[in-house]
């Protein structure tokens, strides 16, 4: 680089280029870990998911857990989508593992990205917004267990998620000098891979459970409302 480029001001300032991959660990993965750890709740029944999972103390705490989870959301998918922009896959000329889950790591985004679209508005905005109650038990376990694409959109975008968190937590120890070699990145390899696997057990259990409690239910009737 030259002298003359060097000291021109850098395209994006180290607070913002930061504060992305801050933002998407402290608070957005704690908040997805400990959101799929809620809707395991579903192994024992209705009424202990809906109280662990749509029931807030207060609407306080409801709008508090809204912004804590939202709004960091869309500044890591702002930051997210930039990075996207600028990306050129090359695996054919460098076909090695590190390259291959950099792939994966952009295009697990671009699936987490329509999940979390489809999810948030169905199952937390709509519900609320257009009945006036949070989502019942009973409807999304009926479109579990009734509704094949349902089904198979939460498959795939839990599985999107949980590989986008686990294997981006390694970039975050990249990108913030948390490792302080190769070596030691690589020594990380495993806790990444045992996390990707407990996270998408957490999340297809809990759709497992959803699942098997929508056949006790039984398919939706005419005089049911759909939400
Ligand atoms: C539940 C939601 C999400 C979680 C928990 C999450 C988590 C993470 C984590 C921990 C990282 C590593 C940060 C770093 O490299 O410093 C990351 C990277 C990334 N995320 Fe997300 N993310 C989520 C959703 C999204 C969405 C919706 C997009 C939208 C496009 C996105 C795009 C990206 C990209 C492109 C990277 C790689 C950045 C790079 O390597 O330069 N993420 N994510």
């Amino acid at each position: 680089m030259s002298t003359e480029a060097a000291a021109l001001p850098q395209k994006t300032p180290l607070l913002q280029s930061r504060l992305g991959s801050f933002l998407a660990v402290v608070p957005l993965s704690i908040w997805v870990i400990n959101h799929l750890w809620d809707n395991l709740a579903a192994f024992s029944g209705g009424a202990a998911w809906q109280s662990s999972v749509t029931t807030y103390a207060h609407p306080f705490s409801q709008a508090l857990a809204f912004l804590v989870s939202l709004v960091p959301l869309i500044f890591h998918t702002g930051w997210g989508l930039v990075r996207l922009l600028s990306f050129r896959p090359n695996n054919l000329a460098y076909n090695n593992y590190g390259n291959l889950k950099y792939l994966l790591q952009r295009l697990s985004a671009l699936g987490a990205l329509a999940f979390l679209g489809a999810h948030i508005w169905k199952a937390f905005l709509a519900p609320r917004l257009l009945n006036g109650a949070p989502e019942a038990f009973d409807d999304i376990a009926r479109e579990m267990r009734f509704h094949g694409p349902t089904l198979v959109v939460y498959l795939l975008g839990t599985l999107a998620t949980a590989f986008h968190l686990a294997n981006g937590l390694q970039g975050f120890g990249m990108a913030w000098g948390i490792f302080s070699s190769e070596r030691s990145m690589r020594r990380f390899e495993p806790v990444v891979i045992i996390l990707f696997l407990v996270l998408l057990a957490m999340a297809w259990g809990s759709l497992y459970a959803l699942y098997q409690a929508g056949e006790a239910l039984g398919p939706r009737t005419g005089t049911q409302i759909e939400m």
